[in-house]
Formats: C-alpha cells, structure tokens, sequence
C-alpha cells in the first residue's frame, strides 16, 4: 500500500481548480452522506479493466475512450445514453475489424461532471461571474445564484451516475450488444450519410461470419463473447472531496479503490507532482490516466510515473496525450524515448480534442481536419519509436450536434449555430465519430500489414 496515504491525504497539499464553497458545513455533511452511499463500481471490475489496459499496453489490444466533455442533469435520458452507446458500439466494432485487436471500451461518462477552467470568471457584456465547473458544482446559466457553488449537486450527481451506470450495464449485459443487433446500431440520421455504406457494408460481413458460426454450432446463445461486451466507465477525478468519499477499501484484497468509477484521469491542470490530485491518485488501485499536455517534460513525465506507478505494473497507467496538431511532433517523440528509456510500462493514447480548439463566430470548435491530422501524427510517430499507439480519447456524442466542423458531411462555421448543445467542450458528432473510426481502422490495418510483412523478411 501507498505509503502515509489515505484517502483524506490530499487535503495538505496545495490544490489547483478548486471551488469556494460558501458554507464548509453543508459541504462536509454532503461528503459524510455519500460517505455512506453503496459504491458505484466494485475493485473486481476494476482490476478486470487493468487487465484488459495490460494487454492494450503489450500492444495486443487497442483503447477506445470517449463521450461527452462534460454530462449534464438537464440532457440526462435514456435516449441520449442509448445513442451514446450505439455511435460507441459501431465505432468499436469498426476498430475491431481494422486492427483484428480486442477493443477495450471505456467510456466518458456516469461520472463525468467536473470541469477544470482556465479561468475562475466568465464575463458576459460586462458582467463578471464566476465560471460555472460542472452541473456536480454549479449551474451552467449566466446569473449570480446558479454560479455559486452547491454541494447538494453532488448528491445528484451521484443518483445521475448510478441511473446511466445501471442501463450501460443492461446495454453491455442484456442484450444490445449482440453482435447479431450489428445493423441494428445504425443510428437513423448516419443512415444517408457517406459513412453509412461503409458501415452497412462491413455489418455484412460480420452478419455472415456470425451465420457461418452458427451453422458450425457457434451461436451468440452459447457464447458470452458474442452476446455481450465490457463497457466500463470513467471521469476526470477532478472534485476530491466527492472522489475522497466514494473511496473504500476493497474486503477482497484490503485495498483502496475508487469507487465512482472504473477509470479515473487527472487532468493536465491539475498534474503537479506535489499537489492534492497526484497525492490522491496515488494512493488508489485503480487503473488511471494522465493527461500529457505541451508544457510536461520527460523529466516530469518520469517523476510521474514514479509517484503513480512505482511497482511499474502494465495496465495501471494510461498516457493520454493531448498536444495539438501542430504541436505533437515536437512534444510526443521525445516523452515516448524517455519512458523507453526507463522502460516504463504504459498505455499510450491519443486525446486529439484538447489540444485542437478554437473560436469561431464566437463559438468553441475544433476543426474536424486538425483532430484527424494529430490522430495520424501520433500513429506515425509511435510506428517510427516501435511503440504502440494503444488507443484514443475522444469528446463524442450520439447525436446529431454541429459543434466540430468540418467532416464529410460538412458542418461549417455558419452552422455551428444549430444544434451547438454540449455544456463545455466541443465534440464529434456520431457521424464525425465514425468516420474517424473508419479512419484509424485502416492506420491499424497497415501497421497490421507492416508488421507482418516484417515477420515474413524475417
Ligand atoms: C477534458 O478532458 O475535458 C479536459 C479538461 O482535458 P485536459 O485536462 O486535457 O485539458
Ligand atoms: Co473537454
């Protein structure tokens, strides 16, 4: 166990993004109340995750994170989860098919609240406010009352999380995920998108590879594998007052585990190495992610990596890099020879959403053309270092929005107006999303392609 740690330990450390409560009392008493809540994720899953991040580590399987920046109370609903879900079942199985890897799937989300910023107001037409963090700390609406922190919303974070946990896992487990329900994914307005084909095309064929099986007596009835999938969950364990009470000890293994969910990240604003955020991941079991921005040095990176994963197991630390796209040549290469170096286990994974922002008609964007271009970045500069690009880490929504522009059926500047909904940061749409799938399935094949042809020269 993490020496002199507990799951309180990070209240003597300097702290970045925190919020000012007005009232410590009703603050500490919200803590004690969720304090007694039943946990939301148990360390048997989370362990069962690790595992999984261990192979994708080794380079035998591949990440896929993604959802939304931030989830909301107001769009909380089956329909959006369901086709959350969906977009994320058909961009796996995309991957899948590319790579012929495992796909370990996590998502962004039942959890996902709290919101770091950069700065600590808003000012609208000369009214200065404070920045709303996440409907888990105050209201997204531009007035003095819904800014002011409530530790009531995170009691209602919590009950949100558990309701979509609840019907991900009935998804994952029940049914939905049926690999014979791969047409059925399809959401309605992809169905004449330019994706749409390619999609209904590669359905075909795992509808006949599955016909083949049954006739051989391999059915999805008989086989768990082919009914059902992994679906685990995680967030930015931003707020740690709410982090420290869902925190137990496992019976099982008399560990410390986060219990609000199976992965959780720090931020890239939140990653000093002598702070509140480091001191609390370090002293939990799970598996975790940190997020590696331009400013991290290998010497910092490596510090890092001895304060969260000094026994140097593979699957507990997965790099998220988010650098930009015109920023990732010079920042990754040499983050990935220090950790070489040292021989470092770890997950290398691409978040090309952070790094790519921009403003434009006074809207939050990010150019569709820029995500995929550090997406390529990334895979061709961990082909020529002889890593593994293990995963992404993607902002993505099942709906139709117009927040990113660009794709193939173009959202531009103009229409960002007019289903712009997320409640931070801009993200794909399910069509955006999966057209980069398709594209990272045919990066997957050719390093596929090349590493078997290097074997045959052998
Ligand atoms: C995020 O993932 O929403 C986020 C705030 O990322 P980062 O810490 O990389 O800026
Ligand atoms: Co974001």
């Amino acid at each position: 166990m993490a020496q002199n740690w507990t799951p309180g330990s990070w209240r003597q450390k300097p702290i970045q993004q925190v919020p000012e409560y007005p009232d410590a009392a009703a603050l500490a008493a919200t803590e004690a109340t969720l304090a007694t809540y039943p946990p939301l994720v148990f360390a048997g899953e989370a362990r069962r995750l690790k595992k999984q991040l261990a192979n994708v580590a080794e380079g035998n399987a591949f990440l896929l994170q993604g959802g939304d920046c931030a989830e909301s109370f107001l769009e909380h609903g089956a329909d959006n989860i369901r086709d959350f879900f969906r977009a994320f079942l058909q961009m796996a199985v995309v991957l899948t098919y590319g790579a012929q890897l495992p796909v370990v799937k996590v998502g962004r989300i039942a959890g996902q609240f709290a919101k770091p910023r950069s700065s600590n107001v808003e000012v609208q037409d000369g009214v200065s406010l404070p920045s709303y963090r996440g409907d888990i700390i105050n209201g997204i609406e531009f007035n003095e009352a819904s800014r002011i922190p409530s530790p009531e919303r995170q009691l209602d974070a919590y009950r949100q999380s558990a309701a979509t946990l609840n019907l991900l896992r009935a998804f994952a487990m029940g049914g939905y995920a049926n690999l014979e329900n791969v047409h059925q994914w399809m959401l309605g307005f992809i169905k004449d998108s330019p994706q749409a084909d390619r999609y209904r095309k590669l359905a075909d064929r795992i509808s006949e590879t599955m016909d083949f099986m049954k006739a051989i007596g391999i059915s999805a009835d008989s086989n768990p594998s082919l009914r059902e999938t992994d679906f685990f969950t995680s967030h930015e364990a931003l707020l740690l007052g709410y982090e420290e009470a869902l925190t137990r000890v496992d019976s099982t293994s008399g560990d410390w585990y986060a219990t609000s969910g199976h992965m959780l990240w720090i931020g890239d604003r939140t990653r000093q190495l002598d702070h509140a955020h480091v001191e609390y991941f370090r002293g939990i079991k799970n598996p975790i992610g940190l997020k590696c921005g331009p400013s991290l040095t290998p010497d910092n990176l490596i510090g890092l990596i001895d304060a969260l994963n000094p026994a140097n197991e593979a699957g507990r630390l997965t790099l998220i890099c988010r650098f930009g796209h015109d920023k990732v040549a010079d920042s990754l290469p040499k983050l990935i020879r220090a950790v070489e170096k040292e021989g470092r286990k770890v997950v290398w994974s691409c978040d090309p959403m952070h790094g790519n922002t921009i403003t434009l008609n006074h809207y939050k964007t990010r150019p569709f053309e820029r995500i995929l271009s550090e997406v390529e970045s990334f895979f061709q500069i961990h082909r020529a270092e002889g890593t593994h690009p293990g995963g992404i880490h993607i902002e993505m929504t099942g709906k139709d929005v117009t927040e990113c522009t660009g794709g193939a059926r173009a959202v531009t500047a103009d229409s960002l107006s007019d289903r712009y909904h997320t409640h931070c940061d801009p993200r794909l749409n399910a069509d955006q999303a999966l057209e980069l799938a398709f594209l990272l399935s045919e990066r997957m094949k050719s390093g596929r392609d090349e590493k078997r042809l290097a074997i045959a020269n052998a």
